[in-house]
């Protein structure tokens, strides 16, 4: 029964196919080339794998940019290619969510052009237009430094439309009841070939009034809702993954009161205060935003990351916790982008600095979520600061010291492959990784089987356990007479910490559920823990054996 909902306590793992694997020896990774490496990713123990855009693009944004919403870009395969990679997911138990692009096209796409050169087109009212530029064109650019406007005059048209995003982006109008029927067609199609549900980007600004006289922005929730009905009644367990970064206190708009609008959101709260905690080894932001964030439906469900495809977005923190973070991990100019983010991978964040990076991971494993992991993380890939924008964290996939790491037969890689330093494809690669038990890719398998292995974490009630050590940060399940407590060390230094569970069934017996060492409690109930420097340890309360503690499945 709980099962049911499988998106409560996924491995979700996104990638995007032009850089994963490339079968036909073209350079560009591509749909069959991914389906080889299926087993790769049962292996690894992953239970969903989120695709990036795939669709038919100009490519200017990495297919953030869609040109034909129905159709996989001829680059990467055909649409048989692609229904013979989610079969073969599905054999292996592996759901496929993939992007939903919708807030804009591409202004390749056909619709664009057909409303640019007739203003009686019927495709016209699918955009947004303004005759006279607008007063706010030089406000709200998502790429700052990037971007100059969000308006732009459109020579075809003799007026200004409207992006949210780069020029070549243009919003689609989604408050016009036609598109909004095209956004279900398109999901439907999708979901006929069978994948279980969408990412959809940037929601915020999918459902925002869009237009030259709007000044402030004003969601249009229920139409969140209208995603969701059409996606259940075609297909029960289907999801959507929501892409909002938004301020706790909308959150419930966005989930809806009752469960009736988006089924996941990413925590991006969390996110940037989990990386304020690892530069600064003081939890009490994060669990300000643990706690800020915890409000949702039963049925909802946070996305848990580390890095994204994108910058690190840290435009949430405050201004002095932003540059404790930039210090820690981007020190360079070069490293940050946007004013607001660090570009950079997570292993060369951290220095390569494995027990830190292990601490991060479980770390955020462990959060009341459901872990989202990104594709190279696994052994620890590394960026090419040489690359422009987000496309340094985007290089190909490196499978082995073969040339090209093993991603392309091509000698010209779509990106370029990693080749040098230490973060060249020579040392960092899956082959010699899987050779070596204590490597990153071995440990990562490992901490997803401990994940599976305890369903607290997706469904329970959680409690962010005082501590007196501001660099300790514990957190208690409870399910169905079934508890856990997660102790994370960000300090570099060992040190010793008391924590009380609270009393409960068991609460004297904590068993590390990786390793078996107990820790038995002192008389008023308070466990004295002993922690190496960024140790972390995942207790069964009570010690019951992990496989024995289920009433219910
Ligand atoms: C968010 C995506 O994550 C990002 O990569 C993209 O550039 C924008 N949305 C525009 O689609």
């Amino acid at each position: 029964m709980i099962n049911d909902l499988w998106y409560k306590n996924a491995v979700v793992y996104c990638l995007s196919v032009e850089t994963f694997m490339d079968a036909n020896g073209d350079g560009i990774g591509d749909f069959q080339g991914l389906a080889r490496r299926l087993d790769y990713l049962a292996g690894l123990g992953i239970t969903a794998i989120w695709l990036m855009p795939f669709q038919t693009s100009p490519g200017k944004d990495d297919g953030y940019d869609v040109s034909d919403y129905y159709n996989v870009d001829p680059r990467y395969g055909t649409l048989g290619d692609f229904v013979e990679f989610t079969h073969g997911a599905k054999q292996r138990g592996i759901r496929v969510l993939i992007d939903l692009v919708v807030n804009h096209t591409s202004d390749e796409h056909p619709w664009f052009q057909a409303a640019r050169k007739d203003e009686s087109s019927p495709y016209r009212d699918w955009y947004i237009w303004s005759k006279e530029k607008p007063e706010n064109a030089n406000q709200g650019m998502v790429f700052p430094g990037v971007q100059k406007t969000t308006w732009s005059r459109d020579k075809v048209a003799g007026q200004y439309y409207f992006h949210r995003f780069y020029d070549f982006q243009p919003d689609l109008n989604t408050a016009n009841p036609q598109v909004q029927a095209e956004i279900l067609k398109i999901m439907g199609f999708w979901i006929q070939l069978g994948v279980s549900g969408f990412r959809m980007d940037a929601v915020p600004f999918v459902i925002a009034k869009k237009g030259a006289d709007i000044d402030k922005a004003v969601e249009q929730y229920d139409m969140l809702r209208t995603f969701r009905e059409f996606l259940q009644w075609r297909q029960g367990d289907a999801i959507i993954l929501a892409e909002a970064n938004v301020l706790p206190k909308t959150d419930v708009n966005y989930f809806g009161a009752d469960g009736d609008r988006m089924h996941m959101m990413f925590n991006f709260q969390v996110n940037q205060t989990l990386f304020y905690a690892l530069a600064s080894s003081d939890c009490a932001p994060l669990a300000k935003a643990l706690e800020a964030t915890r409000t949702r439906p039963q049925t909802a469900q946070w996305g848990h990351f580390l890095r994204n495809h994108d910058e690190l977005d840290l435009g949430r923190l405050t201004e002095a916790q932003r540059n404790r973070v930039f210090a820690a991990f981007g020190p360079d100019k070069n490293m940050q982008l946007y004013g607001r983010g660090i570009r950079r991978r997570f292993s060369p964040m951290l220095d390569g600095n494995r027990d830190r990076m292990r601490m991060a991971y479980s770390l955020m494993f462990s959060l009341p979520g459901t872990p989202v992991l990104r594709y190279g993380d696994e052994i620890g890939m590394g960026e090419d600061l040489s690359l422009p924008e987000r496309k340094c964290a985007r290089t190909p996939m490196q499978w082995s010291t073969e040339p090209q790491a093993g991603f392309t037969k091509s000698e010209a890689p779509v990106v370029p492959v990693i080749s040098s330093g230490a973060y060249g494809f020579q040392h960092i690669n899956v082959a010699d990784q899987r050779r070596s038990p204590d490597s990153m890719l071995n440990w990562m398998e490992r901490l997803i089987r401990m994940r599976k292995e305890v369903p607290e974490i997706g469904w329970g009630d959680y409690r962010v356990i005082d501590v007196e050590e501001e660099g300790v940060l514990a957190i208690r399940y409870d399910w169905r007479n079934n508890a856990v407590m997660i102790v994370h060390n960000l300090n570099e230094k060992p040190i010793e910490v008391r924590v009380d569970p609270g009393r409960g069934q068991g609460s004297e017996l904590l068993v590390d559920i990786a390793d078996g060492s107990d820790s038995r409690a002192d008389e008023a109930g308070v466990h004295h823990l002993y922690l190496e420097g960024y140790a972390y340890k995942w207790f069964r309360v009570g010690g019951l054996d992990y496989l024995l503690r289920r009433t219910q499945i």
